[in-house]
């Protein structure tokens, strides 16, 4: 299976200048003596909005794909949103993907089930890819609610499919699921390998006990992963490949972690 290694940049670099800079980096280490290494990966960057253009047209042609990190709720195209960008816009701005349920969305912007089954159903019917994040707080960790809350969080794709059975066909290939613990998310703490492999099973388990179309989904990893602790990730036979913030934001580390899943896959 094809390993996917996602850059989540957030509100990350400050500045055009800076982004092209990362760019060009990642670029050139792709196009050159890199590139046998990440053979068996398939890269992509989420930048912000501002960003997502000139990134798009920057990599067009390239191995790697642009994504967005949100969509709009309210409306597929166009209307009266104020600050929003429909998943018409990302897609004609040149992304394939977005990310959808990020644990800041949900929590700065309140990110409900309802709203989330709006977002993923306005993203694939303007045929983008969606990487739909899940995963626990620190407290319900702790309180041992971890599949129970990721249950809840699935229950978004479950309606999804009953609610537009049309959009089952080829799923599997448009809809990769992250799983990260709220409490790993750039603190530098991770939960055990084997406690991910054990989360991905009943992920992978769960989505395909909604329709069979979705045996043996992509789900990634999320959360502090850097080029340190990926090779541990990346042996797992469960752990399809990582969503990553804070290492993406440098070519280096974020190829390392490509190089790892890669040679995993191989
Ligand atoms: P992190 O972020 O790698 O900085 O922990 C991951 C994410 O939020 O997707």
């Amino acid at each position: 299976m094809q390993a996917w290694v996602i850059g989540n940049w957030k509100q990350n670099p400050a500045t055009s200048h800076d982004v092209k800079a990362l760019l060009d980096d990642l670029l050139t280490a792709v196009s050159t003596k890199e590139q046998p290494d990440i053979a068996g990966c398939q890269l992509m960057v989420a930048p912000s909005f501002i960003h997502l253009t000139a990134v798009s047209e920057r990599l067009e042609g390239s191995s790697i794909l642009s994504a967005a990190q949100d969509i709009s709720a309210h409306s597929a195209s166009t209307g009266a949103y104020t600050g929003d960008c429909s998943a018409q816009q990302v897609a004609d701005a040149g992304a394939a993907w977005t990310i959808l349920g990020h644990s800041e969305r949900r929590q700065y912007h309140q990110e409900s089930h309802d709203c989330l089954l709006n977002k993923m159903t306005h993203a694939l019917m303007q045929n983008l890819g969606v990487v739909f994040c899940i995963g626990e707080t620190q407290a319900q960790y702790d309180a041992k609610k971890t599949l129970v809350v990721i249950d809840t969080q699935l229950a978004v794709i479950k309606d999804l499919l009953a609610q537009k059975p049309e959009l089952i066909a080829g799923l599997s290939e448009r809809l990769i699921v992250a799983y990260e613990p709220v409490w790993a998310i750039g603190t530098g703490k991770v939960p055990t390998v084997a406690e991910v492999s054990a989360t991905h099973q009943h992920i992978k388990q769960t989505l395909a006990s909604f329709n069979d179309a979705l045996e043996n989904m992509t789900v990634l990893y999320g959360g502090s992963v850097n080029a340190d602790n990926a090779d541990s990730f990346a042996v797992d036979s469960m752990i399809d490949g990582a969503l990553v913030g804070g290492a993406s934001l440098k070519a280096e580390s974020f190829l390392a972690i490509a190089q790892a899943f890669s040679r995993a896959t191989a």
